[in-house]
């Protein structure tokens, strides 16, 4: 091992901030108290600017799937026929949820690595001989590092019919991409807390619009602890129904605050520059990408090794030799793909000590020098965009 410090480039959780760090040692409040009331009002409205949201978002003391479930149990009445987006790991996830409830579910499959093409989704729902109620889809599907043109997909739904909900899975890459629900038209965005906002894992997010609040009250499928509209009514109480994650939450009071000291759009930039300039480096490595560029998530990167020795030798040595953790692939990419995050609080330099103990590995592996490639294709990248 050559190095002390650890660099934790999965895609999720990600590195937590000190200054969010301290944030949340501050001695523990009761969570029926004035403190905690002042605290949980700053959390929901501060979530507002990153989900592009009208309305205070609502904080769920749980992981980012149960927002996924919370938005299909209180959207979907029990004989609704909806569509889910299928393109990796996390479209099959929101499957699985709408199977447990034996929803009429239509999956559009999307060819792993990836986006859907707008078109093709349209053409699937006018193909189904059923209303269709909502339709589900990932922002950035993780498992692939694909970044799905949401608010393409948006535009149209609603322009084929205004009638549909139409719910987004941003869990990792709200905090890095510039969304606005009623410009996107987006009904209900979801997140979680440990990816691109840099807090701990722990947290879901539930962000809405005016329509899906009301649909929230109209429907009919069980649910308790994650019941919305429960959510709604002490958030404007400025609380929550059940004990929260009180020193989470503070974190995210902390999370806007930082965010609100560096400029969002400057945020979304700083992510973009990163996938570019990472991008290069890893081609210039010669590494495949396994996104093309126009669908490339701004929080992750899939990277394809020559084969799967290559790839369990990198993986391995990036932990052992130089204690940087990536991630594998998942589902049926795992074993042909390498997934490099970064996201949340990450600075351009911080990726700096991947892409040159990838250079020494490749070295060493190929037996060919790369000394130097990677770091001037991304040294380059990030030049030019200061
Ligand atoms: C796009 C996406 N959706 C949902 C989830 C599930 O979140 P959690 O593991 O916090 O339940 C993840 C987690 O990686 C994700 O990346």
């Amino acid at each position: 091992m050559y190095t002390h410090h650890s660099l934790l480039l999965t895609p999720g959780p990600t590195p937590v901030p000190n200054k969010i760090q301290h944030a949340m040692n501050l001695p523990m409040v009761g969570h029926r108290s004035s403190d905690f009331e002042a605290i949980a009002k700053l959390a929901f409205s501060g979530l507002k600017r990153v989900f592009g949201a009208s309305h205070d978002v609502i904080i769920l003391t749980s992981s980012g799937t149960s927002a996924l479930e919370a938005s299909m149990r209180n959207l979907i009445n029990p004989d609704d026929h909806i569509v889910v987006i299928v393109s990796g790991a996390f479209g099959a996830r929101f499957q699985q949820i709408a199977e447990a409830y034996s929803h009429h579910l239509h999956v559009f499959n999307v060819e792993w690595g990836e986006s859907f093409n707008t078109e093709d989704v349209l053409t699937f729902i006018q193909s189904i001989d059923h209303p269709i109620t909502a339709v589900f889809t990932q922002y950035c599907e993780t498992s692939t590092s694909v970044l799905h043109p949401v608010a393409e997909l948006g535009h149209s739904l609603k322009q084929f019919n205004p009638d549909i909900y139409y719910i987004v899975d941003g869990v990792s890459c709200i905090g890095a991409v510039d969304v606005d629900m009623e410009r996107d038209q987006i009904d209900v965005l979801v997140a979680g807390s440990q990816k691109a906002m840099m807090l701990p894992p722990g947290l879901a997010f539930v962000a809405y619009n005016d329509r899906a609040r009301t649909r929230f009250s109209q429907t009919n499928s069980p649910s308790f602890y994650l019941n919305l509209s429960k959510h709604l009514s002490s958030l404007e109480a400025s609380t929550t129904p059940y004990t929260p994650n009180v020193p989470a939450f503070r974190g995210v009071v902390q999370y806007s605050q930082m965010i609100k000291e560096e400029g969002f759009q400057h945020v979304v930039k700083r992510h973009n520059v990163i996938r570019d300039a990472l991008r290069k480096a890893l081609k210039s490595l010669s590494l495949d990408l396994l996104v093309n560029d126009d669908a490339a998530s701004p929080t992750v990167t899939a990277f394809v090794p020559k084969d799967h020795d290559e790839l369990v030798y990198i993986k391995e040595q990036l932990a052992k030799t130089f204690n940087i953790t990536i991630a594998g692939g998942q589902g049926k990419l795992k074993g042909h793909i390498l997934r490099v995050g970064h996201m949340g609080f990450i600075s351009p330099n911080d990726l700096l000590p991947f892409v040159s103990s990838l250079e020494m590995i490749l070295s060493t592996y190929r037996n060919e020098n790369y000394i130097g490639k990677g770091t001037k294709a991304f040294l380059e990248g990030i030049y030019h965009e200061l």
